[in-house]
């Protein structure tokens, strides 16, 4: 039975892992429009620690491009609307761009796509006008160094270009974008360009929460929406909005151009007014999202499409304009502590890894309570990674499991290893006071970290210093002493 069920695993560990890299694809946005983020190589990092293998960001960076260097994670990167004019104007301009910007970090860092100008439609100026020159530049100069066919180029849009959504087979492009979109779609079509997209049921829902049901736009809907021009079944909103860009793309009949998502999420916060922004929402969003696209599910009309959808954001943003749910969007806060679990394998489960015992026997799991002192914390630490006997290598500098660094969420990992390998009884999880018991998953991969749930105050607050190696000659606190009193009790 054993082997049958390793076998079963080990397959389906494999048929996944496949999957993911034939089939649809899960990124994140890495916007920067804050001024408290770490640094690029610490952003890099922590896409790295968690698995993320495609990373959108908004224009060409030196340091992030840098950052991404030898990481195996695929770059989108893109020319902001400001500089769409120069690059319109002169092939010269997109050719020493591509030069300067591009090339002498190509291919380290493996850049896949560029995205001319973002969400035109909306911008002021009517600057549409300048995006497919733009995109024929950039296009010839790629060709020039060789690199058309590993790079692709395209545009992103709002759904704003769309003059009708509903019913998606209804779907139609606002005709007074059509001088724009036609050379656009031609363009996209002959060099097998996706059509890129970005899609916010949370606005639809905002906007009209009369029409809409949360559940619907969160993936979360057990009854269906049926279009009446085609019988499809609709159970998400999502769905929905990407079959009436489809729809739109047929009616011109463009047939061969794939859709892409390049922005979709949920914020955790939002002005008073905006009550569907929260961090539960956020996270049933996201997490169903993940789930149906890694499925390999497609829309309705296009079941078992391939879709590559990168969520929005990695950050939260703190210098976005707007309304307060702008600046909410990311998964993590800018000290890279998550603002909710977020699982982006879509496994809903975690990788149990020779050497390290974070994954529970029995559902539960034991962290370090967030009222604890920072010397009890450190001193229960030192205990679990030496006489403790628990392996602490995966929490030291540059290890998979070092960030987030502070002392909490190191005690976590350390005190759960233990607790894990101890039977998981109570008083594995005692450290003096310092250790709490939870029926929550705090772990990610195959790290623990302290997140959603935990006490930000302390987390935030306590930190361990960078170079922080868990001695093994601190003193035995107390409570060791209870502990094998009590221990030995049981026992003999
Ligand atoms: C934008 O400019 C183009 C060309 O200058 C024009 O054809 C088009 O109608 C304009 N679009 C809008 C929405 O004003
Ligand atoms: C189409 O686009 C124009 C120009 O941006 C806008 O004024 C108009 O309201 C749009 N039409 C629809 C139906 O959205
Ligand atoms: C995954 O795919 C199967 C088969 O296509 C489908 O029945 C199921 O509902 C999908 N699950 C999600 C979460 O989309
Ligand atoms: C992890 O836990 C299991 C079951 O509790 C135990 O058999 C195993 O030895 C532990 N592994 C390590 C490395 O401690
Ligand atoms: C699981 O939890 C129960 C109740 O907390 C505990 O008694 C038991 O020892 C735990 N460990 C295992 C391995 O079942
Ligand atoms: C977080 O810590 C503060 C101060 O120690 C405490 O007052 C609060 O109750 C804690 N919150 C939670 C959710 O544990």
């Amino acid at each position: 039975m054993g082997i049958g069920f390793k076998f079963i695993f080990a397959t389906s560990l494999l048929l996944m892992h496949l999957g993911s890299c034939l089939g649809s694809s899960i990124g994140i946005c890495y916007g920067r429009n804050a001024d408290d983020l770490p640094t690029p190589d610490k952003a890099s990092q922590l896409a790295q620690l968690h698995k993320i293998k495609y990373v959108r960001i908004y224009d060409s960076n030196i340091q992030v491009l840098k950052a991404f260097a030898n990481t195996g994670i695929e770059l989108m990167i893109g020319i902001p609307n400001s500089d769409l004019l120069p690059i319109s104007q002169f092939q010269s301009n997109a050719d020493t761009w591509l030069k300067n910007s591009i090339l002498p970090y190509y291919p380290a860092t493996k850049i896949t796509y560029i995205t001319v100008g973002a969400e035109v439609t909306e911008a002021p100026n009517n600057i549409s006008a300048m995006v497919v020159p733009a995109m024929k530049n950039v296009f010839t100069a790629l060709r020039k160094a060789g690199l058309q066919r590993r790079i692709k180029v395209s545009s992103t849009h709002s759904l704003g270009v769309l003059s009708r959504s509903y019913p998606p087979s209804a779907g139609a492009f606002n005709s007074s974008h059509a001088s724009f979109l036609k050379p656009l779609l031609e363009f996209l079509a002959e060099n097998q360009s996706p059509f890129m997209i970005n899609l916010y049921p949370y606005y639809a829902y905002r906007d009209s929460q009369n029409k809409v049901s949360l559940d619907y736009a969160l993936f979360e809907s057990s009854s269906e929406v049926i279009d009446p021009n085609t019988g499809l079944l609709y159970t998400n909103m999502f769905d929905s909005q990407i079959d009436a860009i489809y729809f739109s793309l047929m009616a011109l009949n463009f047939r061969t151009i794939k859709v892409m998502v390049t922005e979709t999420g949920w914020p955790s916060k939002g002005s008073p007014k905006e009550t569907a922004a929260t961090p539960d929402n956020a996270q049933t969003y996201n997490t169903n999202l993940i789930r149906h696209v890694i499925n390999n599910t497609g829309t309705p009309a296009k079941p078992g499409a391939e879709l590559d959808v990168y969520i929005f954001s990695l950050f939260n943003e703190n210098r976005k304009p707007g309304l307060e749910s702008e600046r909410n969007w990311g998964l993590f806060y800018p000290d890279q502590t998550s603002v909710y679990n977020i699982d982006f394998d879509g496994k809903g489960s975690v990788d149990i890894t020779p050497g390290t015992n974070v994954t529970s026997s029995n559902g539960t799991w034991c962290i370090a309570s967030s009222t604890a002192s920072e010397d009890d914390l450190k001193n229960a630490l030192d205990w679990a990674c030496s006489s403790g006997n628990v392996d602490c290598s995966a929490v030291q500098p540059s290890q998979p499991c070092y960030e987030p660094d502070s002392l909490v969420s190191h005690a976590s990992f350390a005190f759960n290893s233990y607790y894990q390998q101890n039977g998981a009884t109570d008083i594995a999880c005692g450290f003096g006071g310092s250790g709490v018991k939870t029926n929550k998953n705090p772990s990610y991969d195959k790290c623990l970290y302290m997140t959603a749930g935990s006490n930000r105050t302390a987390a935030n607050n306590v930190h361990a210093k960078p170079s922080t190696s868990y001695s093994t000659h601190n003193e035995v606190p107390m409570w060791v002493f209870s502990w094998l009193l009590m221990i030995s009790v049981l026992f003999f």
